[in-house]
């Protein structure tokens, strides 16, 4: 069977109002460029011709411009999951014009396949390749495409040629049974194998090819500044630290690493760490810095679920696959994050906190408690079942007007109970085995900037005797106080 090759605005003729759309893409390498830029355009003009549109948007986590940004600016977006971090569609989201459900990543396929998100009307699967009889060669990211294609009534293939087709090989394709059907999922090693090299489709739900020819729509990262290189060193120090203390086997135990600029400063420092060997990484989003360890021989293996990685790295990915190809693995979001797996694997997980505090609770979301900023991601499917869960961040934002390390977090999406140690520039602070108090002396003494330190101690003495000693009317005085006069600093606990 041959496919029909439509236009970008022929596919987008396809969508109607109300339907729910799942995109390919994950965070946001391997999602569609151009059928959700001719939507967008559709959105436009119903909207002028006084009619609505706006469709439910399933993908596998952030997208590109060309998608969140696209169809934000549009207005075109009713619902969206599981994560996002556009700045036009989080202001959509926090303006209230767009509803947003922020899932753990390693959820939203069994969530799909129960029905509890509604169905999939169409699934828009970005490839390099497809065969007649539905064979589909992903591209850099796997997400949750191959539940929500095999659901949906129609699928329309975006098949882009900035990717090579010698991905093939890279992908493993993997749907467990649902419960209570649910065998173990076979995957014992990083680097196992348990599905297909290509997601199958049944071919006479594929509507049609649009052609493409985009690059991932991935951002370079900031370069390491003071903060950043010392949060990564301390990392690094006290990884090697419970190496020597024997409480990481002498082989050492994958590593996860998280989303953004922190956490490719923390894995630039692993890759420098003489006194750490050489090890493999069970994550999610393979971002550039791990291209560097892979080509210091730093790591072995990385299995993950893209590659969301900038330009000049994909060039430098698809100019030597043959050896990459050795080194890595991408599956679909509820394998690379599945808490059965990260157990059984025994993982390191290194995750940033927006906010933390001084009890050892992490805010990954919301600003000030209100704000979205990305979503929860795979933070918790990682954090809640580490081997040794890490929580790094700088210890102040906005030039030193917020305290990262507050009295009690504006949100919290990691519970004390999840995490296991804190890390900004100031130090390290080992949460484990320590009760409430001991905690919160750990982490000021080890974490907090010093112009915050004195003020965190006194908010600590303002309730005499409790396991945990909060004083609920002033828990959020240095939020309130930054709302009044744009600073945390100089917070009267009186
Ligand atoms: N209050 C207000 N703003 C804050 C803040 C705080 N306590 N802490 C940081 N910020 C702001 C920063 O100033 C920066 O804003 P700017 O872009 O306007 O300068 C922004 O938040 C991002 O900070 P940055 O230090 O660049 O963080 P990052 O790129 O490392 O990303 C998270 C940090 C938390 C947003 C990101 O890791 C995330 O989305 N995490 C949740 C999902 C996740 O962990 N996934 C991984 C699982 S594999």
């Amino acid at each position: 069977m041959s496919f029909a090759k439509l236009d970008p605005k022929e596919a987008a003729n396809l969508i109607q109002h109300d339907m729910t759309v799942g995109f390919s893409g994950f965070t946001p390498a391997g999602s569609p460029k151009v059928v959700s830029l001719s939507i967008a355009e559709k959105a436009k003009a119903e909207h002028e011709a006084g009619r609505p549109f706006k469709i439910g948007v399933v993908t596998g986590a952030s997208t590109g411009d060309s998608l969140d940004g696209a169809l934000a600016r549009a207005d075109a977006i009713k619902f969206r999951t599981p994560y996002q971090s556009n700045n036009d569609l989080r202001k959509a989201l926090n303006d209230g014009r767009a509803e947003f459900f922020d899932m753990h990543l390693s959820q939203l396929q069994q969530a799909l396949r129960s029905g509890s998100l509604g169905k999939i009307d169409i699934a828009v699967v970005e490839a390099a390749d497809v065969s007649d009889d539905g064979e589909i060669l992903l591209t850099s990211g796997v997400g949750s495409i191959p539940t929500t294609a095999r659901m949906a009534d129609k699928v329309i293939i975006e098949v882009n040629s900035a990717h090579s087709k010698d991905l093939h090989g890279i992908h493993d394709i993997f749907e467990p049974a649902d419960p209570p059907f649910r065998q173990p999922i076979p995957i014992t090693s990083v680097r196992d194998r348990i599905g297909t090299p290509r997601l199958k489709i049944d071919p006479k739900k594929i509507v049609g090819i649009v052609e493409n020819n985009q690059p991932d729509d991935v951002k370079g990262f900031d370069e390491l500044t003071d903060v950043t290189r010392q949060i990564g060193a301390n990392a690094a120090a006290f990884l090697a630290g419970e190496l020597r203390a024997g409480r990481i086997p002498s082989q050492f135990l994958p590593i996860q690493s998280g989303v953004g600029n922190i956490a490719n400063a923390v894995m630039a420092a692993l890759n420098d760490a003489k006194d750490i060997p050489a090890f493999e990484m069970y994550t999610e989003v393979i971002q550039d810095a791990v291209f560097d360890l892979i080509d210091s021989g730093k790591v072995k293996f990385a299995s993950g679920c893209s590659f969301t990685i900038s330009p000049p790295i994909q060039k430098r990915l698809y100019d030597d696959l043959k050896r990459y190809r050795q080194h890595l693995i991408l599956r679909p979001q509820e394998i690379s994050n599945n808490p059965e797996i990260v157990r059984r694997l025994g993982l390191i997980t290194m995750n940033t906190a927006l906010e933390a505090d001084i009890f050892g609770n992490i805010n990954s979301t919301h600003v000030l408690g209100r704000s979205m900023m990305n979503g929860i991601g795979g933070s918790g499917d990682f954090t809640r079942n580490a081997y040794l869960s890490i929580f790094a961040c700088p210890s102040t934002a906005k030039g030193g007007k917020i305290s990262a390390i507050v009295p009690l977090c504006s949100h919290i999406d990691h519970s004390e109970h999840s995490v296991g140690a804190m890390i900004t520039e100031w130090g390290v602070a080992d949460l484990r085995g320590k009760g409430p108090l001991q905690r919160a002396n750990a982490i000021i003494d080890n974490c907090v900037h010093p112009s915050y330190r004195d003020q965190l101690r006194d908010y600590l003495k303002l309730t005499g005797c409790a396991h945990t000693p909060h004083t609920l009317s002033k828990a959020f005085r240095m939020h309130v106080k930054f709302e009044e006069t744009g600073t945390m600093q100089g917070v009267d606990w009186a």
